[in-house]
């Protein structure tokens, strides 16, 4: 399948996302068209190298000398301004220029600093990205959101630069570990819960098949996904509105990362913040008990955190989520669910009864 992000500008340009069990080997073919001549610098996170570089090679993907392939270290902690500086010199001396151009390979953390490296490298060349976590190939792949975190927080650093190409293939989620596929299916629960019902019962009706990696069931949950990200961002890609809904369970999860110096993972965050956001939705009579259960349940399926721990204090949480960039004015500000497929934004929450909500979700 092939999914196309038309964007604006003169001319228009286009953002092209390949997904398919055959994308691997497809990458050189489709690479030599749209490099246009341009010289391709691989950056891998280092873990997925040793696990697909041989593969990767054998496939033909263009590497004609040594330097145009540079590994780093891709965990949550590297995401940071450091990592940009050590890949840019290595870039700057392996001869990458103007007329060069990055490909990421590995998750979001590869995606997000390549990205980023790319959008203000010699004053920005092209990027691809070739996502191979499931949370990289249904959400951070997509969309041009690149960036950095800082010890203030996550992401606050960072453009918007489409990837000119995006390949997906579903093959990579074989060797990724039970752990991380569960983060990358919190983004597709949190996708279903925007706008896509029948997306959201098939997950209800599919996690064996999921787990056990079935191509036909990644498949169909990966395009539905990116299906419906390109829409969003299509209509606003640099988040001025509508765009904003796809934060839905970050402004709560964020803070959460941050708070717990990222031992607790993007996905699981997520998951307990589309709770969060879910409960204050219930509590505020916007949404049935009965989706607030479903929503719980089929993270309890993935074994995804649904409640806060005591040892999160619940100011702390608010407090953090007024430093975060999400925030609009003083009032907190939520994307809130208000049934399975339905989502709205709510300004002009007060901390007190925010803070309410995060206790009875088990916050001290
Ligand atoms: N830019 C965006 O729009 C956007 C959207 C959502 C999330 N994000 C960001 O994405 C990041 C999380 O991404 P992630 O969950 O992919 O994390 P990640 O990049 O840290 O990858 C998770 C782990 O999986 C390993 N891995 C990757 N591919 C593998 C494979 N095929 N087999 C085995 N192991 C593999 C990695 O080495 C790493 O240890 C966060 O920083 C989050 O903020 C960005
Ligand atoms: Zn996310």
């Amino acid at each position: 399948m092939k999914v196309d992000i038309a964007l604006g500008g003169t001319p228009p340009h286009v953002s092209e996302i390949f997904i398919g069990e055959d994308v691997m080997e497809a990458v050189p073919g489709a690479l030599e068209g749209a490099l246009g001549g341009r010289s391709a610098y691989w950056i891998w996170d280092e873990a997925v190298w040793s696990l697909w570089g041989r593969k990767a090679l054998d496939l033909g993907w263009p590497v004609q000398r040594e330097g145009q392939v540079i590994l780093f270290t891709a965990t949550e902690p590297d995401k940071r301004l450091a990592s940009v500086e050590f890949l840019a010199r290595r870039l700057v001396n392996a001869g990458a220029g103007r007329d060069s151009a990055i490909i990421a390979v590995g998750g979001g953390v590869t995606g997000d600093v390549a990205g980023f490296l790319a959008s203000i490298y010699m004053r920005g060349i092209p990027c691809f990205q070739v996502p191979t976590t499931l949370l990289a190939q249904v959400d951070s792949s997509i969309g041009g959101k690149t960036g950095v975190d800082l010890p203030e927080g996550k992401n606050l650093l960072g453009t918007f630069q489409q990837p000119k190409q995006v390949y997906i293939d579903p093959g990579f989620i074989a060797t990724l570990p039970d752990e991380e596929l569960r983060q990358g299916m919190s983004e597709v629960i949190k996708s279903a819960m925007i706008g896509d019902e029948v997306l959201w019962k098939f997950v209800e009706n599919s996690s064996d098949a999921i787990r056990k990696r079935e191509p036909d069931a990644l498949l169909r949950v990966i395009c539905a996904s990116c299906l419906l990200k390109s829409r969003i961002v299509q209509a606003d890609e640099k988040e001025s509105g509508r765009r904003r809904v796809l934060n839905l369970g970050h402004t709560v999860g964020h803070a959460l990362e941050k708070l717990t110096g990222f031992r607790l993972k993007h996905g699981d965050c997520v998951a307990t913040g589309m709770v969060a956001a879910a409960t204050l939705s219930h509590r505020l009579g916007k949404m049935q008990a009965e989706d607030l259960e479903r929503l719980e349940s089929i993270c309890r399926t993935w074994g995804m955190p649904v409640r806060i721990p005591a040892s999160i204090g619940s100011q702390a949480i608010v407090d953090a989520i007024h430093s975060d960039k999400k925030r609009i004015g003083e009032k907190l500000h939520f994307i809130m669910p208000v049934r399975i497929g339905k989502v709205i934004e709510f300004t002009g929450i007060d901390d007190g009864e925010f803070s309410k909500v995060l206790k009875s979700l088990g916050a001290g």
